[in-house]
């Protein structure tokens, strides 16, 4: 049997956080999706720098370095999209005791909703302080986050903000 696990998220950027992720999990795992959630509710009211299309496209140039990873979008519950993908599992990464309670409740909705198991990968600590929201944040007023974002990602930042700025006058 073919071993799938699915990394869900939103991914707006991808930073390089999720990438350690997702290379231990592709060493577990015969194949690992990752699934950029684009359900409409949350698009429109929090606060994303892209589009799924263009985060997609990012999280690719990201991941061919590994030809078991691949890259696929997602609307609906994580755990409909696991069972349509064929996935036993999903994989998240876990900086501290924050995310934990969080991820918790959500391990255990999904594993009462179907039977696909939550795996937890202990993020590098030298990216335990490193999140999508927090690098837009230091990037929007001129902090350097080249450390936390492949270079492709952090040209593409780097333009949409300056884009937002001209654009708010
Ligand atoms: O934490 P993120 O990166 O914003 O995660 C986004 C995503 C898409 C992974 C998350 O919102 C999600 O799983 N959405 C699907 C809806 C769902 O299954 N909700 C129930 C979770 S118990």
């Amino acid at each position: 049997m073919v071993r799938r696990a699915v990394c869900p998220g939103s991914f707006d950027p991808v930073t390089n956080g999720h990438i350690d992720i997702f290379a231990r999990a592709a060493d577990l795992f015969d194949e690992v999706i990752v699934g950029v959630g684009v359900n409409r509710s949350k698009s429109a009211s929090s606060g994303r720098l892209f589009t799924a299309e263009e985060r997609m496209e990012m999280l690719r140039q990201a991941v061919a370095p590994w030809p078991n990873i691949r890259v696929e979008g997602f609307s609906g519950l994580v755990t409909a999209f696991c069972e349509e993908a064929g996935a036993q599992a999903i994989v998240k990464g876990l900086r501290g005791s924050g995310d934990y309670d969080y991820e918790l409740q959500m391990a255990q909705m999904n594993s009462h909703l179907t039977e696909v198991e939550t795996v937890f990968l202990m993020t590098d600590p030298s990216m335990s302080f490193v999140s999508s929201s927090l690098v837009k944040e230091v990037a929007s007023f001129g902090g350097d986050v080249t450390d936390f974002v492949p270079p492709h990602v952090h040209r593409q930042l780097l333009a949409r903000l300056a884009e937002r700025r001209t654009g708010d006058g």
